[in-house]
């Protein structure tokens, strides 16, 4: 497979700065295609602990193209901070960096109208990241956002800027009661990033279609996840982007006839951070172990994600909106140590049983889970890197997963360093799949 999908298949969170990392190792390209600062990917290695916001995850090796799509909206602030943070600890930037100036720019209206909406919403509100993503998104579809392109020609950017404010002082204002912005301090701010930038600005569409002639390996690095997803997830508590396949293509201008492949990375449990239903959250003692244990803390805001067990109805309308081919579980180690594991099956509602992710929220809400009883393991996981030295009932986990969410899974993952996984089949450069069932045997 020359270009495969990465995305999450629960709410975020999954581990795909992980697996990005892992896989980039045999790409040659990694390209981020939605979402914005609202994703933090966590990356560890020797050098130690990184969190990208919206630098792809490839761009810790030397020699890998690190491309931002026209789906991501990019806050030029916090990207040119990040990027410093990274030139601080050793990091090469330089040609190696593409942004596309079809992607839409973050202004501080947005994040200030992502603020105020938040609160006025109170015991409704989303939970969102704070970044302003939604408000964003939504002037990118009401066709009066702001693209980098414009951001490198000044006339163009300060006539849209006094433009937008005329309404959204308004709004801001009359509304919300908020402060109103001045075009004058807004331009003078962002045309020193266009300075910065500008070097970096090509059309990533076009560099792919001939990356992709000359037979290359392409990483498409989603944020969030499939749960999200502004049409497939659990909306209205979700983000504003496409986080599942499709947003890869659309967001890269790569058309589908050109990917081989979707690797879903889903944790061996569930957790949220946010608001909104979730069907397996644990509210005891093991949804406490499990943020414990799995350090569950958002690595953009610092929020305590919220834990349960693994839900295979979530896992299985993830493999079919996505098309996955293949699927990465990830801290497998998190559940060592338990005498019992839960998987859930179904949701019950009203004498009803939901086999299908149910589009209502109030069944969501108010369902009880089904779940399917297994035996845990004692023995600790952690660093294991090959599938035979797994235990029994680890194994026999992994097997109802894949036979539940009916999608092989190619890659397991022990532990937060890089090289703490079990590859049973790479999803790049492997040859044919098989099942765990075969690797027992
Ligand atoms: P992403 O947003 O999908 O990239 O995931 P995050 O980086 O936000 O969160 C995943 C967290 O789990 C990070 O702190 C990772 O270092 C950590 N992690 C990833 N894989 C494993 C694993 O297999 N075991 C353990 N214990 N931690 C992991
Ligand atoms: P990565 O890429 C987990 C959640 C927020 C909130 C909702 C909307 O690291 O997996 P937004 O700021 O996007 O408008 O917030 O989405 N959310 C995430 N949760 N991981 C993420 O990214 C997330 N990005 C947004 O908590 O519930
Ligand atoms: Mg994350």
């Amino acid at each position: 497979m020359a270009t495969l999908i990465v995305v999450g298949s629960q709410w975020g969170d999954e581990g795909k700065g992980k697996i990005v990392d892992l896989l980039a190792q045999e790409a040659q390209i990694v390209v981020r295609f939605q979402g914005g600062s609202n994703a933090g990917h966590t990356v560890i290695t020797k050098r130690g602990t990184y969190v990208f916001h919206l630098v792809p995850s490839g761009i810790l090796y030397r020699g890998k193209l690190c491309m931002l799509g026209n789906g991501v909206v990019i806050d030029p602030a916090g990207l040119i901070q990040e990027l410093d943070h990274l030139i601080e600890r050793g990091v090469k930037i330089g040609r190696n960096l593409i942004i596309s100036p079809r992607a839409h720019l973050i202004m501080p209206y947005h994040k200030a109208l992502d603020a105020v909406s938040e609160e006025a919403k109170g015991s409704r509100r989303i939970g969102t990241t704070g970044r302003g993503i939604g408000p964003a998104y939504a002037d990118k579809m009401a066709r009066v956002g702001i693209r980098i392109g414009d951001l490198l020609q000044p006339d163009v950017f300060r006539q849209k800027v006094e433009e937008n404010l005329v309404a959204m002082n308004r709004h801001l204002h009359h509304v919300y009661q908020a402060d109103r912005f001045s075009a004058e301090k807004i331009c003078h701010e962002y045309l020193g990033y266009a300075d910065r930038l500008r070097p970096y600005v090509a059309d990533v569409s076009a560099l792919l279609d001939r990356a992709i002639a000359q037979g290359r390996h392409i990483l498409f690095e989603g944020a969030q996840g499939t749960h999200l997803d502004i049409d497939f997830g659990t909306y209205p508590y979700v983000t504003s982007s496409n986080a599942t396949a499709g947003g890869a293509c659309t967001g890269t201008g790569v058309g589908p006839t050109k990917i081989d492949g979707v690797i879903g990375v889903t944790k061996a449990y569930t957790t949220r951070v946010g608001e909104g239903p979730f069907p397996t959250e644990l509210t005891d003692e093991m949804g406490e172990a499990l943020k414990t244990r799995g350090q569950e803390f958002g690595a953009t805001t610092g929020r305590q994600r919220r834990c349960g067990w693994l839900d295979s109805v979530l896992l299985r309308y993830a493999v079919r909106v996505n098309g996955l081919t293949s699927l990465a579980v990830t801290k497998l180690d998190v559940l060592d140590g338990q005498s019992e594991l839960k998987i859930c099956t179904g949701y019950r509602h009203r004498g009803k049983l939901y086999k299908e992710m149910p589009a209502d929220l109030t069944v969501l809400r108010e369902c009880t889970p089904v779940y399917e009883r297994l035996p845990g393991w004692s023995m600790p996981t952690t660093g294991i890197t090959g599938y035979k030295q797994l235990p029994m009932q680890a194994k026999r986990y992994l097997a109802r997963i894949e036979e539940l969410a009916a999608c092989p899974i190619s890659m397991i993952s022990t532990g937060s360093r890089r090289e703490d996984v079990i590859v049973l089949h790479h999803p790049l450069t492997g040859g044919r799949m098989r099942s765990l069932k075969r690797h027992s045997a």
